[in-house]
């Protein structure tokens, strides 16, 4: 090791106990929480009127905190990039390590943290940083996580893994505020996997500007902020956009008979001169899709490891039968059968 960085006070909770308390506190006077319902798309107003799958809500100020957000007045397609990590909780032989870790070398980042589990600790290795959609071969990541967590603790047994998905702002810190043109609607989003501290000063922030308090750290957080630092990053990202509606990509898309699939193998093919994306599910049944992401319809990738249809522009993601999992699309993956 060559340097490290100590930071004292620091604070590691539970995620979602810490969201059931916080729902424990509302009043529930004019306060609701729906779970289970989509939003579609919002009417500026007074009040604002949010759409959903499942009937209109009104509210006299809208805060939109989902990731991408699905409202976009303020050019996000060009200003947030997904990115896909991986998370082991290994039981290991010995004292799991007390406090949270963050290790870089080279390129490779991994934080590490415990979680107390029944009687005992499993430790959380989280890793292999990719942009979302863009690889092809996802399970090396679990692999290469997994290797990690080998080579440094004894590892008795690897109990869960997942992966996560959060958003980068182009110039590395979140969007946080109005929106664009807006006086009620709010965006709080971009905070590159660090969501309950920029969750927590999102709170702060858009709360003090409903309330008509002045916030010391508004200014450096606004949407609608556009800076040097930022502005090659967006280029290269629209590049990328394009670069996923053309050649490159539908040129590798080859003639391929679905019947070769192995089970959970997914592939992008030509199927009776038709292109699609074609994968046989856990239970041997093969779907047919469209290529095509409804939210702007880039070419979406197979994901082996989630066994998932994702996305490599904005981040949206699909079940293996093209049913949507993750926005910014708001609508399923069209069959083709
Ligand atoms: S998520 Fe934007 S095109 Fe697919």
């Amino acid at each position: 090791m060559r340097a490290a960085v100590r930071f004292d006070d620091q604070a590691q909770f539970h995620p979602r106990k810490y969201l059931l308390s916080l729902l424990g506190a509302m009043p529930g006077d004019g306060s609701y929480v729906f779970e289970n319902t989509r939003a579609l798309n919002i009417e500026d107003g007074d009040p604002c009127v949010v759409f959903t799958n499942r009937g209109r809500i009104k509210a006299k100020n809208v805060i939109i905190a989902t990731h991408f957000p699905f409202y976009d007045k303020g050019f996000f397609y060009a200003r947030l990039m997904p990115k896909r990590d991986y998370v082991l909780a290994a039981g290991i032989k010995g004292q799991v390590p007390d406090g949270m870790y963050y290790c870089r070398t080279g390129s490779t980042i991994r934080s590490i943290r415990n979680q107390p589990a029944g009687e005992e600790s499993l430790l959380l290795i989280c890793g292999g940083s990719h942009k979302s959609g863009d690889v092809d071969d996802t399970i090396r990541y679990y692999r290469e996580t997994e290797e990690y967590a080998r080579r440094h603790f004894d590892v008795r047994s690897i109990d869960w893994r997942w992966s996560t998905q959060d958003y980068d702002a182009v110039d590395g810190l979140p969007y946080i505020g109005r929106s664009h043109n807006s006086e009620r609607i709010y965006i709080a989003c971009g905070f590159g996997g660090w969501g309950m501290t920029n969750g927590t000063l999102s709170a702060m922030i858009v709360t003090d500007d409903i309330l008509g308090r002045k916030n010391p750290w508004a200014a450096l957080f606004k949407p609608d902020r556009i800076n040097l630092g930022g502005l090659e990053k967006m280029a290269v990202a629209g590049t990328r956009v394009i670069a996923d509606y053309t050649a490159e990509h539908l040129t590798r898309i080859k003639p391929g008979d679905p019947l070769e699939l192995a089970t959970g193998e997914g592939r992008l093919m030509r199927v009776d001169g038709k292109k699609a994306a074609v994968c046989k599910n856990g239970q041997g049944k093969i779907h047919k899709l469209s290529i095509h992401c409804p939210h702007m319809s880039c070419i979406v990738n197979w994901n082996n490891a989630e066994k998932t249809w994702d996305c490599p522009c904005h981040g949206s993601q699909f079940e293996a039968g093209g049913k949507i999992i993750h926005g910014p699309a708001l609508a399923d993956l069209r069959s083709v059968e």
